[in-house]
C-alpha cells in the first residue's frame, strides 16, 4: 500500500459510520456481507446506495441479486458483523432471519431494515455503486447503533 493510500484510508476512518449487513438469497441460502458504505440518497423516490468491492469473492452474488435488504446493526451485534465480514453464510454466522416480501433475508434483532430492489449500478473506481429502490422499511428493535470508526467498533 502506498503512503497516500495508507493516509487516505486513515482519514476516511475518522468519519464514524454505522454498520449494516447486505443480505441476499442465493440458491435457497441466506447470504450476508458487512458494509459501512450505506448512504441515503433520495426520499422521493426512496433510494439508498452502498458500494461493493470489485475484488470481493462475493462480487457476482451481491451484484447480480435483484432483491436485497440492508440491515442496520445494533451495538450488541459486533460479533455478527465480524463473522459476516469473514464469510457470507448468514445462518452459520449465527444470524437469525425471516424472508421479506421480496424474498431477501431480514435479520432479526437489527435496529432498522430496508427491503430493496436493485435500481441502478454505477462505476466507482475499484467499487460498484449499487443504488437500491426501497420497497419497505421497519424498525424491529429499539437499541443503540453499532458504530465503526478508526478501524474498530464503537458505540455512541
Ligand atoms: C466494518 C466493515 C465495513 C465494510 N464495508 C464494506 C463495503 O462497504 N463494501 C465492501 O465491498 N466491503 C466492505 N467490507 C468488507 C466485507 O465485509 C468483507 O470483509 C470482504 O468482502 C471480504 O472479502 P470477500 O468478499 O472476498 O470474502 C467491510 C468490512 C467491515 C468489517
Amino acid at each position: 500500500m502506498s503512503l497516500f493510500e495508507r493516509e487516505f484510508r486513515d482519514c476516511l476512518g475518522r468519519f464514524p459510520t454505522g454498520v449494516a449487513l447486505i443480505t441476499v438469497m442465493d440458491g435457497g441460502s441466506a447470504r450476508a456481507m458487512t458494509i459501512n458504505s450505506f448512504s441515503s440518497v433520495s426520499l422521493d423516490p426512496p433510494l439508498i446506495l452502498w458500494s461493493l468491492a470489485k475484488d470481493s469473492h462475493r462480487y457476482d452474488r451481491f451484484l447480480n441479486a435483484q432483491d436485497f435488504a440492508v440491515n442496520i446493526l445494533a451495538a450488541d451485534q459486533a460479533e455478527l458483523s465480524t463473522a459476516c465480514a469473514r464469510s457470507d453464510d448468514l445462518e452459520a454466522n449465527g444470524g437469525r432471519w425471516t424472508p421479506a416480501s421480496n424474498g431477501a433475508p431480514l435479520v432479526e434483532d437489527a435496529i432498522a431494515r430496508f427491503e430493496c430492489r436493485r435500481h441502478q449500478v454505477f462505476a466507482g473506481g475499484d467499487h460498484e455503486i449499487i443504488l437500491g429502490e426501497v420497497l419497505n422499511v421497519d424498525r424491529p428493535r429499539d437499541a443503540e447503533a453499532l458504530v465503526f470508526v478508526r478501524s474498530g467498533y464503537s458505540k455512541i
